[in-house]
């Protein structure tokens, strides 16, 4: 798999994942608003991807502050920081690693400016290291989980391409699958962005992970006929409580599976965790154009004019949840007690 995002000489490169599968092709970021435009843009997405597309950002945008003392750059990074905060509302992890990036700039008080810059750019090249390593101790938690032989249901892409490397959800069906578990996944295509069909189907066949994509409305079916033995997702944003804020269409499955006695599990890091908010209702949900729903490249497929509305993430209340899988280990109920435990 190639990264997702890496550092190319003074520049960003990251995969552009709106042209998935049919075209490999880098975007490339010289400046910190290039990557804000990114995340705006969803040519890089997914919680973990998106903090880590935001730590590089702010590092080239330290580089072009011209400051010679530490109070001027330091307030000039602070406003590309805020501005940084609002490139997408929803995934905390790109709020946790604009402030790490801010506690760098703060601890580096009595350093000369060119210093702290490079500072920031290894803090950037640290952070994507470690969602990777954090990715691999959650694919072996959860992959304890998992049963010998088992068909996964999973939602939207929580794989390598939405992190680091390796993936969430996808690092623990990547984990069961090196195990030498025989596994199998259903991925929701996942409208209207079809995560599920672009990304996730491309990430899995390419490291021969048998995979079948089905309509988002076909997973509760599927579930019914007992075809489905777990689910697993990832997470933009966790409550205190352990609601869940996830793609659109999570909360639904989650349901459905409670329905049905299935498993819903969800993978993420703690980066992913946000205790400052007692539940989901606090969770800011990201609306885009509507758009997105009618029209599929030039092309209408409703009625002009029609009314759409677009809300990219839901909520899913915790009592859906049978565990969180985290890289400190595997979180259950009772989720306000046993998350704080973590911290
Ligand atoms: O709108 P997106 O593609 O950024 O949404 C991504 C998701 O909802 C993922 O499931 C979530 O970020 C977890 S990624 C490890």
């Amino acid at each position: 798999m190639v990264p997702t995002i890496k550092w190319q000489g003074s520049q960003v490169w990251m995969i552009d994942q709106r042209r998935l599968p049919s075209k490999v092709q880098w975007y490339v970021c010289s400046s910190c608003s290039d990557v804000i435009r990114a995340i705006r843009t969803m040519v890089i997405r997914g919680a973990p991807a998106i903090g880590i597309a935001a730590a590089m950002g702010l590092a080239l945008g330290a580089r072009a502050i011209r400051a010679r003392s530490y109070e001027t750059f330091r307030a000039q990074f602070l406003k590309l920081a805020e501005k940084m905060s609002q490139a997408r509302p929803t995934a905390v992890n790109l709020v946790w690693a604009v402030e790490r990036m801010k506690a760098m700039v703060e601890s580096l008080a009595d350093s000369p400016v060119e210093q702290i810059k490079e500072a920031l750019r290894l803090e950037s090249q640290r952070i994507l290291d470690e969602d990777i390593e954090c990715n691999r101790r959650i694919g072996r938690f959860g992959e304890a989980l998992v049963p010998k032989k088992a068909t996964i249901l999973t939602h939207c892409n929580a794989g390598a391409l939405a992190t680091g490397g390796y993936g969430t959800a996808l690092g623990v069906i990547r984990a069961a699958h090196e195990k030498g578990k025989k596994i199998e996944v259903m991925a929701d295509e996942t409208r209207p962005w079809l995560q599920g069909l672009r990304l996730t189907s491309f990430e899995l066949m390419e490291d021969k992970i048998p995979v079948t994509v089905i309509v988002d409305n076909a997973a509760g079916s599927l579930m019914r006929q007992g075809r489905i033995d777990l689910v697993i997702t990832g997470a933009d944003r966790i409550a205190a409580n352990g609601d869940v804020a996830n793609k659109i269409g999570t909360y639904q499955v989650a349901v459905l599976a409670k329905a049905n006695g299935i498993p819903f599990y969800v993978a993420a890091p703690t980066s992913t965790i946000d205790l400052s908010l007692r539940s989901g209702d606090e969770i800011p949900v990201e609306h885009r154009p509507a758009e997105e729903i009618y029209r599929i490249g030039r092309r209408l497929f409703g009625p002009r004019g029609v009314k759409a509305i677009n809300p990219v993430f839901d909520i899913t209340p915790s009592k859906y949840v049978t565990a969180i899988i985290t890289e400190k280990g595997v979180v259950r109920p009772p989720f306000r007690r046993n998350l704080a435990k973590l911290f």
